[in-house]
């Protein structure tokens, strides 16, 4: 089978950094599908994986965790697909990854694709669908039937999606592959959005996607939200820096309120900043369970259906941004040089092996 793969971690400028190869084609066995990949998006995990190291690998690594194509066959014990089904998922990163024709998943962690979108279209969702799905709900804790997350009682149904009580949220890097979900994610709990956005198209980019205000993270950010009248957020997701924005989260977090962070720290983070106002720091990691084989891994394959549910009532829209065809050695450079400049709008997918 065709594939894009890597033995030696180089800067994306050499053309040895990622390079075509040909690989055997694996079989599924056991609750493994085996899916023809029709569409992959790029995520800077793949860039991250990649970065220039001095270790080589012995085989030819492939990287690539979001892909949309159809079931081939499956193991002896798979349940819930079958051939022919159409499938999306960001895959699990201990394995082979989904820049392939072809790859092997845990169906636990598969969702049937909308039924309305294209390949590239829904290849577009899954990682940064889940890592946001996961930040919100799971670990802020916010209530996605649109209820006061800070009351015990249920919400009742017409409170959806005016619930929340105008609570608030402050997305960090709100244009981003993540950020661009989790607005549509977060509106639809009825929270009122300020999501961060530097530039002039990026700004619309999020107002589109449901944003109720934008801010410029690269002036005075507590500044900013004091003029908006937001001095203080009931929930923060920091889709960019922790380190960077550890303090000034610390000032705009609300007493009690929460905040998540997906992107490593570097420095010590000083929790005392949050002690006084009783605020919750969580972290989210879209891997967790698939790397940990972790009992309720099953919950990625039902949040991919339910997702998929929402966008074909038109609830919640891909975050497609652009495009590139086909899926090769050449296209992959330049989306991964594209995704390291930190300046992506949405997603960038690759479609197609010919
Ligand atoms: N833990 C997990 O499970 C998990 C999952 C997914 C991603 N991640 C990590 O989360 C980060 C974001 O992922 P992504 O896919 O959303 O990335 P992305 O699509 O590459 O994000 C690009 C966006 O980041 C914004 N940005 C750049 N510098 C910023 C800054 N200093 N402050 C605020 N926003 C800034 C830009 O907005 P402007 O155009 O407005 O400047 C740009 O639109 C990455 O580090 C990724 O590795 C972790």
């Amino acid at each position: 089978m065709k594939a894009v793969a890597l033995t030696h971690y180089l800067p994306i400028s050499d053309p040895e950094s990622l390079f075509d190869a040909r690989l055997p084609k694996p079989s599924p066995t056991g609750r493994d599908l085996l899916v023809r990949v029709e569409a992959v998006s790029v995520n800077p995990v793949d860039t991250k994986v990649r970065a220039p190291k001095e270790k080589v690998e012995d085989t030819p690594k492939v990287l690539g965790y979001d892909a949309a194509g159809v079931v081939e066959s499956v193991g002896d014990a798979v349940t819930r697909f079958k051939p022919g089904d159409a499938v999306y998922y960001a895959g699990d990163i201990t394995r082979p990854g989904s820049n392939a024709e072809f790859q092997l998943v845990d169906e636990r962690i598969v969702g049937a694709m909308p039924q309305t979108l294209s390949f590239a279209e829904a290849a577009a969702l899954p990682l940064t669908t889940l890592t946001a799905w996961e930040a919100l709900f799971t670990r802020l804790g916010i209530n996605r039937a649109g209820g006061d997350s800070r009351s015990v009682r249920e919400p009742t149904r017409n409170e959806y999606p005016y619930g929340n009580r105008g609570q608030s949220i402050l997305i960090i890097g709100g244009a981003g592959g993540v950020g661009s979900i989790a607005i549509q994610l977060a509106k639809l709990a009825g929270l009122v959005v300020i999501a961060t956005a530097s530039r002039p198209q990026s700004q619309a980019w999020v107002r589109e996607l449901g944003a109720d205000h934008s801010v410029d993270y690269s002036d005075a950010l507590i500044e900013e939200m004091a003029q908006l009248g937001h001095r203080e957020v009931d929930f923060i997701a920091n889709f960019s820096d922790t380190d960077a924005y550890w303090g000034v989260m610390a000032e705009l977090i609300r007493p009690q309120g929460k905040i998540v962070g997906i992107v490593g720290n570097t420095d010590p983070l000083d929790l005392n900043l949050l002690k006084n106002k009783s605020a919750t720091f969580a972290w989210e990691f879209m891997f967790t369970r698939s790397m940990y084989q972790t009992a309720d891994m099953a919950d990625q394959g039902h949040l991919l259906n339910e997702v998929a549910a929402l966008i074909d009532a038109k609830t919640v829209r891909t975050t497609l941004g652009q495009t590139l065809s086909p899926i090769n050695a050449t296209n992959l450079r330049q989306a991964h040089a594209q995704i390291e400049s930190g300046r992506t709008i949405g997603k960038l997918v690759l479609e197609g092996w010919r």
